[in-house]
């Protein structure tokens, strides 16, 4: 199996077995972002203690890339400060997924980046 083959086939395994999918009860971030190209969306909700985001859990419908990145960047989530996730950018998202993507499908690749910072925004807002 080729690398490239290899990551498709990691991204296939999320998608059909994914990690953290979910909801919060009481969650201190809930967020709900969509890709106003396809409508697709997700929602994260997470807890956070002391600035480090100790549960967090991913809903929605989307694609295969949408979805297995939302798995993969909630397992990586575990543990970090709102600070470190804040910080996170695309080239970030895509060396997480291990995969080259043009621009149309960046944009499934960071939608669920999206719901978890602008979740962390409101949440600074709301305890500011
Ligand atoms: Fe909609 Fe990927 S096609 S998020």
């Amino acid at each position: 199996m080729s690398i490239k083959n290899l990551y498709a086939h990691h991204m296939q395994e999320h998608y059909k077995n994914p990690k953290n999918k979910g909801l919060l009860k009481t969650p201190d971030i809930s967020s709900l972002h969509h890709n106003p190209t396809c409508g697709d969306q997700v929602n994260i909700d997470a807890k956070v203690n002391n600035g480090v985001i100790t549960e967090i859990k991913f809903s929605g419908d989307g694609c295969v890339i949408s979805m297995a990145t939302a798995s993969i960047l909630t397992e990586f989530c575990k543990g970090k400060t709102i600070k470190e996730i804040d910080k996170l950018e695309e080239h970030d998202v895509l060396n997480l997924i291990k995969m080259e993507l043009g621009p149309a499908r960046i944009k499934c690749a960071v939608l669920s980046l999206r719901a978890i910072q602008d979740g962390i925004k409101k949440y600074r807002d709301k305890n500011a």
